[in-house]
């Protein structure tokens, strides 16, 4: 069938448009559909696409931060995360060795004055005497975040503190998770007087094995009493040597996240204010950060990935870093406004960037980082628009901002994209999670917004609920139309980004995400994958494409960029096609306008699976993930087939008209 002849079924599609795709899905129509694209390559017709619009957006939920992230590998190590009354829970620590012969408790008698508490451990046991310890001695474990993963020829380095009125002979080892199997080991030998007071403990483990549920433990078979505090294990090889954890942040890199946004959506806000995000507690050397317990997600921070280490791994990133503060809102409660001072935000704007002489900024620069950190963006709390103090809040936040920082751009939380602001702000929050077919249908939502006004900054989309799963090809088709419709609005949306990014599978809060990960394995989502074929959008120039299809045309959303890649300079032309249809359709592409050749070898890639729900698992990491071939023969006419159920590149990379007539 050509272009313009149609089935039956077709027709039906055709005339019913959306209203009759479900019905299309349902029924299969049948394979070979066509349709026509045309893309309007001309310089006079291109738009440029803000250099912002595709970024990340990280939250610390699902334990994508501690136990993810950042590096750690010890589970609340400062015994910190069961409260400030003693005794208290240590969880996850635990006695290993003969339980009688031990003692555990907490008291609060640490040398940090905004973490007191810390671990004593009473050993009645001895090597000499009447009650001989075990050979391998009693003592403590760390299981880390559900299993440490620990690997042969890497090495580890271990701080702790410790005292003792005894003189003191602990091993400290890495062990398999039932104690048994021995990684890496090493000892801490001294004197009562040389541990009387808190003294810090600095070594180095390296590991002759490979486990990845292992342990830390701390045992001892000398009789007495020893405390201890901040015990912190890290990889000493991280992203940048930052302390993130490298394969993860590898993902993240392979995006060109433009932007990343900070700390979070409702882990800024808390349940109650009291557990919501204080950027002054997540500062300064890592052993006096207090952690707190996040009441949104549920688990406790230990709070070494901070205020500080949020911005480096922007600068690390090349990322532009949005910082999103508490406004004196939570879920439950909210401060009046006319009890808001906006200092707190001022000094945080001030750490950031501030010179090193500053008061905020010379902090910063005793942390290790002299120069200031660009920040540009802030937002004024997290889908609190709708709250009472909400806007009296923000008009504080605002004026104060700017009076300092003019250049300073603000995010609010109410939705400009229907009908303008009531009040100023250089960019307004859009947040979506919806159906696949409400989400594919949204790629027009922003045709209809004001071109005056602030722009959008759609901070949080995802397909979700049933027709997501635990990240289902069929979400990223959803999530890759509206993307396209971004490109197409990007003249009045600045930036967006999926949430939320990561998932520990151990402790899975929200469902989808888009990168899945335990101690030592990671994959993608299709929504991860679907993201990558965006990754030159940012800055790119977008051209107005077209298509006609003999058939429910609503099912297929394209568009079509030139950029260029800064590695080598060279230009391409790159046309993206979700099709959320059934039906293999038989495209052809016509492109006018060029200013260049296109070079007769391209690529395409292409994301689909057999099944709409088809996900990706740690046994079957790649089954939706894209698939690239060479594209020979390209030029500006093509006929290509595009599967049903895919998203769709072609790449094809573009000859300087100079060069092209030389050839
Ligand atoms: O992305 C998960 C949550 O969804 C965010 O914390 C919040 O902003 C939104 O409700």
């Amino acid at each position: 069938m050509g272009v313009g002849e149609t089935s039956y079924g077709g027709m039906l599609c055709y005339i019913f448009l959306l209203f009759a795709l479900p019905w299309c899905f349902a029924h299969g129509l049948e394979a070979n559909q066509s349709a026509l694209l045309t893309v309007d390559a001309s310089p006079q017709s291109g738009q440029k696409i803000p250099d912002t619009l595709f970024g990340i957006f990280f939250e610390e939920i699902n334990h994508a931060g501690a136990g993810g992230i950042w590096a750690e590998l010890v589970s609340n190590r400062g015994f910190e995360a069961g409260g400030p009354n003693t005794p208290s829970n240590i969880d996850p620590w635990s006695i290993t060795g003969q339980e009688s012969f031990i003692y555990v408790s907490t008291d609060r008698t640490s040398c940090f004055p905004r973490n007191e508490v810390a671990l004593r451990m009473e050993v009645l046991c001895d090597n000499t005497g009447s009650v001989i310890c075990p050979s391998d001695g009693v003592g403590i474990y760390n299981p880390g975040y559900w299993g440490m993963n620990i690997e042969q020829g890497k090495t580890y380095k271990l701080i702790l503190y410790v005292r003792s009125l005894n003189s003191i002979n602990i091993s400290v080892s890495l062990t398999s998770s039932d104690g048994l199997q021995k990684l890496a080991s090493a000892s801490i030998l001294a004197d009562a007087s040389d541990v009387s007071n808190w003294t810090r403990v600095e070594l180095l483990l390296e590991s002759v094995e490979t486990n990845m549920n292992s342990r830390l433990q701390l045992t001892t078979t000398n009789k007495g009493v020893i405390w201890f505090d901040q015990v912190s294990l890290m990889p000493s090889d991280t992203y940048k040597g930052h302390g993130f954890r490298k394969e993860l942040i590898s993902m993240i890199e392979d995006m060109k996240p433009r932007f990343i946004r900070f700390p979070g959506g409702c882990f800024v806000e808390g349940e109650w204010l009291r557990n919501a995000f204080r950027w002054r507690e997540t500062i300064g050397p890592w052993e006096e950060r207090p952690g707190h317990f996040g009441d949104v997600w549920m688990y406790w921070t230990d709070d070494g990935l901070g205020y500080l280490e949020f911005l480096q791994l922007a600068e690390d990133l090349g990322a532009s870093p949005i910082w999103v503060f508490n406004n004196g809102i939570s879920h439950n409660d909210e401060v009046d406004t006319t009890a808001i001072l906006p200092f707190d935000v001022l000094d945080s704007i001030e750490f950031a960037r501030g010179s090193r002489d500053s008061k905020w900024g010379s902090v910063r620069a005793g942390m290790g980082h002299p120069e200031p950190f660009q920040l540009e963006y802030v937002a004024i709390g997290n889908e609190d628009c709708g709250k009472k103090f909400y806007r009296g809040n923000y008009m504080k936040f605002y004026y104060a901002i700017k009076a300092a920082y003019p250049d300073i751009k603000i995010i609010s939380n109410c939705d400009g994209s229907s009908r303008p602001l009531d009040h100023p702000a250089d960019f307004y929050d859009f947040h979506v999670y919806t159906s696949a077919r409400n989400l594919f249908s949204m790629t027009n939502h922003f045709d209809r917004t004001s071109r005056d006004g602030p722009k959008a900054f759609v901070s949080e989309y995802a397909v979700t609920g049933s027709d997501a799963g635990t990240g289902s090809l069929l979400a990223s088709l959803g999530e890759a139309a509206f993307l396209i419709g971004l490109e197409r609005n990007s003249d009045v949306v600045e930036m967006a980004s999926y949430a939320p990014l990561f998932v520990n599978t151990h402790d899975r809060r929200w469902n989808p995400d888009a990168i899945v990960f335990n101690s030592w394995q990671q994959y993608g989502t299709p929504s991860y994958w679907m993201q990558l074929f965006f990754k030159e959008s940012s800055g790119a120039i977008f051209h107005p494409t077209k298509i006609q299809a003999s058939f429910s045309g609503a099912a297929l959303v394209a568009s079509t960029i030139t950029w260029q890649d800064p590695a080598d300079n060279s230009k391409n032309l790159k046309i993206k096609i979700v099709n959320f249809g059934s039906d293999t359709v038989n495209l052809k592409i016509s492109v006018s306008g060029l200013e260049a050749g296109i070079n007769s070898l391209g690529a395409t890639t292409v994301l689909t699976s057999g099944d709409l729900m088809d996900e990706n698992s740690f046994d079957k990491p790649n089954k939706v993930v894209p698939a690239s071939s060479k594209l020979p023969n390209t030029g500006t006419e093509m006929d290509v087939a595009i599967s049903p159920h895919s998203i769709t590149s072609f790449d094809l990379p573009l000859i300087p008209m100079e060069y092209r007539s030389a050839i």
